[in-house]
């Protein structure tokens, strides 16, 4: 940004002055290129905020720290942050209007090509690839500490009733600690995780926990622990290892996420970061987030047939319908987003491989061609995401759709001990976001024999908020 741009921060447009305001702040670019003066156009203060710069373009921010002293009664608003960044970090580079995604500067692509599930994990943690000796005794560490302790057996038991995702949270809490000299190093979560997913899994069907076969690699030893029979049997198809390792990459990170920046936020009180995990898994539940496969599964099991598609894509349109395409739209990508892509050109191989012949398949694309061409989408750069299609090809790997998000997490844990681990111990400030009032002003308390009496309480006119 250079000159005098203005920067509108309230989406209500320009005022006849040419400024943009908010209220009675105007914020425009100083003259520099590299920081913003916000005036308080009620005082006359002003402070310059610098505009710091992303490695890879993308997006510039306004570093609002020297907002204080004379505008310290002053906080921005931002609901649901889509203005905000809540944090700097070196691991993850999202370019959502280019459909861009990396790890450490890597692109998703050549990952998903080139790499497996473990030297992404490692990648994410170190930043940089391992070599063949790094990656040996990574794999090594992961299998060593691929066990669960009995509190987490018991867990799993206790709640076999529970949607999966509800299992596994509860199951990682019965691994933190008060403690810090009890606690599990936040990477041997990595390890651990296949055995509180896969058993979740197992437990929940009405099958006995098993314990990991440390002498297979990472994501076989989950399949196993999968699908073996009570006497561990279990004929690995390398097929699916790779669909499913090729999965987790996809999944391993998203940056600032709702639940990778819901565990750095709840890891910022200083909890043991296992405890942020199960936050973590918490967040990822919701059906606006990892929960949209096992919602898209459902959808398309809902449409049905290809003759259906239309009323549903009305559906989606009508305001005064909940009704959402689940699998479609994203806060950040506003155009295809890149692990989609490679989703859809594995479904079909995956499902010729295994064998397996989906009609929902064949619902999704045609949902999909609609979707992209009809007015409502294309105004909104509502593209279909990774869930979209990641169903398709769990449920022909034979997972039941309320397996689809906890996959999800099996993948998203490399990303969430990255995450963790770039913050755990810096002196970062505890997280802890201001608030706009706008309820009721100052008032007396009014006893019960009073209540219910307008004159006492005042009228509803009175509590009304100043209007924003
Ligand atoms: N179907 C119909 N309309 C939609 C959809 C959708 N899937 N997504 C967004 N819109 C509309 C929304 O109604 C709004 O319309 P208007 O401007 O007329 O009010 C506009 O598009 C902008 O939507 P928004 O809700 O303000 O956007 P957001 O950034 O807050 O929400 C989202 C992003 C992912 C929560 C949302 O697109 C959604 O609910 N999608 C369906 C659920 C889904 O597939 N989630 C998985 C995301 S990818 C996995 C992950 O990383 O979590």
């Amino acid at each position: 940004m250079t000159g005098h741009d203005t920067q509108d921060v309230s989406g209500r447009g320009i005022d006849e002055t040419g400024g943009r305001q908010y209220g009675k702040v105007t914020a425009s670019a100083s003259y520099g290129p590299s920081s913003v003066t916000l005036r308080d156009n009620r005082t006359g203060a002003e402070a310059e905020l610098p505009i710091l710069s992303s490695t890879e373009g993308g997006f510039d921010v306004i570093d609002m720290k020297p907002l204080s002293g004379d505008f310290n009664h002053l906080k921005t608003l931002d609901p649901g942050y889509p203005h905000t960044a809540s944090t700097v970090s070196n691991i993850t580079y999202i370019d959502g209007e280019k459909g861009i995604l990396q790890y450490r500067g890597y692109p998703i692509e050549q990952l998903a090509e080139q790499s497996t599930f473990m030297e992404t994990a490692f990648l994410l943690r170190e930043g940089e690839l391992p070599t063949q000796e790094q990656l040996g005794l990574f794999e090594q560490e992961m299998a060593d500490n691929a066990d669960v302790p009995d509190e987490v057996v018991d867990v799993l038991y206790a709640m076999r009733s529970k949607h999966p995702m509800a299992m596994i949270s509860a199951a990682v809490m019965a691994l933190a600690d008060e403690n810090p000299d009890r606690r599990v190093p936040p990477h041997h979560m990595i390890a651990k995780m296949p055995t509180i997913v896969a058993n979740a899994f197992r437990i929940s069907r009405g099958d006995d926990f098993m314990e990991p076969d440390k002498n297979r690699p990472y994501t076989e030893r989950f399949l196993q622990m999968c699908f073996a029979d009570e006497d561990g049997c279990y004929e690995s198809s390398p097929v699916l290892t790779v669909a499913m390792d090729n999965i987790f990459i996809l999944h391993a990170d998203h940056e600032q996420n709702a639940s990778t920046s819901t565990a750095r936020t709840v890891v910022s009180t200083d909890v043991d970061p296992v405890a942020a995990i199960a936050s973590g898994v918490n967040a990822l539940w919701g059906p606006k987030h990892g929960g949209a496969n096992q919602a898209v599964l459902q959808m398309l099991d809902e449409i049905g047939t290809v003759d259906r598609i239309p009323e549903f894509v009305a559906r989606a349109k009508d305001k005064d319908d909940p009704f959402r395409l689940m699998g479609f739209g994203h806060r950040i990508y506003k155009n295809f987003d890149p692990r989609a892509r490679i989703i859809k050109e594995h479904a079909d191989s995956v499902l010729e491989a295994l064998g397996v012949q989906d009609e929902k398949l064949a619902i999704a694309r045609e949902l999909e061609q609609i979707a992209l061409k009809d007015e409502y989408f294309v105004a909104r750069k509502l593209y279909p995401n990774v869930d979209f299609y990641s169903g398709i090809i769990l449920r022909a790997m034979d997972f039941p759709p309320n397996m689809f998000t906890p996959i999800f997490e099996q993948g998203r844990i490399a990303g969430q001990v990255a995450q963790l681990e770039e913050v755990v111990g810096k002196p970062d400030p505890i997280t802890r976001p201001y608030q706009l009032y706008q309820g009721p002003r100052r008032r007396d308390f009014v006893s019960m024999e009073s209540r219910g009496i307008e004159d006492a309480i005042g009228t509803t006119e009175d509590h009304q908020p100043e209007p924003v």
